[in-house]
């Protein structure tokens, strides 16, 4: 992936297809999109009954005939067609004849650092059929770390941690590239179903996939790290009758449910650091981690990490939308040039 900044420049509108969030930045209006990446369609019809948010609402309570579907998956557009009815749909009308006006729509996506030529080609695709005539691709480690407002031209190692929902991703940065990164298959869905799991199996309920989060502020109290209240009233439905039940659930039982996916997320950062010239690991003990994506406000992720490596840990203003804000302020010239820009003769 060498894009230069100069034809980033060019872009109109840039995207970042999630598998929780689709988000789309247009050039001078700002992020006009942050939607769940989500479609309701009717099977019998094929006809798309929602998008966005709405879609996601319905999730678990449509009749047969209604399906929700998720046409990214892992960091990956799974399904083209469903993606490109989504995206149109979410622009809306206006946008779409607003863009429809450029004569030659360029568009700037972001892809982990580690895609395989299958996934950029299907992101390319995605773009070119909702009217894109030329579609650049950038690291979502760069872009995020840019939107972060990292110091990425400097020749100073910055640790980034992009923490999405289907992955997590590591990497040491310098001079405007990535030096090491690790790509981890632990996310924010990784996180919540480790909580289900283990209701279902320390205290035989079934958690509605709303009650998750609600969950995890009550631990948040004091962080997954430190000691919090030592009970919870969760409600849910009994495995074995189907009937609603509440049960108290032990607090710190939950943390340690959730610490298990986290530790390859440690060991992730492990290899990075094992990975990395020590000049650069000299400079991170006192840069630090910044963690991105929507996953760093997880209560308390960000103590568990100093406790564990001993370094800074910052999480960014913004750590949801940070790929696609450095997206938009490359497109917009914000950036200085010697970032991705070889030097001109
Ligand atoms: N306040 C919060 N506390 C805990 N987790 C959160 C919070 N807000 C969002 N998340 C989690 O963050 C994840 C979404 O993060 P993000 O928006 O970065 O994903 P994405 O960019 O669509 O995913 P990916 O980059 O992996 O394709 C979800 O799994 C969600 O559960
Ligand atoms: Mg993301």
């Amino acid at each position: 992936m060498t894009v230069s900044l100069e034809q980033l420049r060019r872009c109109h509108v840039a995207v970042d297809l999630g598998a929780a969030r689709t988000r789309v930045y247009v050039k001078g209006a700002g992020l006009v999109v942050d939607e769940p990446s989500a479609a309701a369609i009717n099977t019998r019809t094929g006809a798309l009954i929602a998008v966005g948010s709405f879609a996601e609402k319905m999730t678990g309570r449509t009749p047969d005939y209604i399906r929700v579907v998720r046409p990214v998956s892992g960091g990956t557009v799974v399904d083209i067609e469903m993606a490109q009815r989504m995206l149109r749909h979410l622009l809306g009308e206006k946008l779409r004849r607003a863009l429809r006006r450029k004569p030659r729509l360029r568009a700037a996506a972001c892809t982990p650092h580690d895609a395989d030529p299958l996934a950029q080609r299907a992101t390319v695709e995605t773009l070119v059929g909702i009217g894109a005539r030329r579609v650049e691709l950038v690291d979502t480690l760069i872009a995020a770390a840019v939107g972060c407002g990292l110091p990425v031209e400097q020749p100073t190692a910055t640790m980034i941690m992009v923490c999405g929902a289907a992955a997590t991703q590591v990497a040491v940065l310098s001079l405007g590239s990535v030096v090491t990164a690790q790509r981890v298959p632990v996310g924010g869905e990784a996180i919540d179903h480790a909580v289900v799991q283990h209701l279902r199996h320390a205290h035989e309920l079934m958690l509605p996939s709303q009650s998750v989060r609600p969950l995890q502020l009550a631990l948040h109290g004091n962080g997954i790290t430190a000691e919090g209240p030592e009970s919870t009233l969760i409600h849910g439905l009994d495995v074995a009758t189907g009937l609603a039940r509440s049960v108290h659930v032990d607090t710190a039982a939950v943390r340690d449910a959730i610490h298990t996916p986290l530790t390859a997320v440690l060991d992730g950062i492990g290899r990075v650091l094992r990975d990395c010239p020590p000049d650069l690991v000299a400079d991170l003990t006192d840069t630090g981690i910044m963690m991105v994506g929507g996953s760093a406000l997880l209560p308390g992720l960000d103590q568990m990490l100093r406790d564990a490596t001993g370094m800074p840990v910052h999480i960014a203003e913004r750590p949801d939308v940070c790929a696609v804000q450095g997206l938009g302020a490359m497109l917009e010239g914000k950036i200085t040039p010697l970032v991705l820009d070889p030097l001109s003769e």
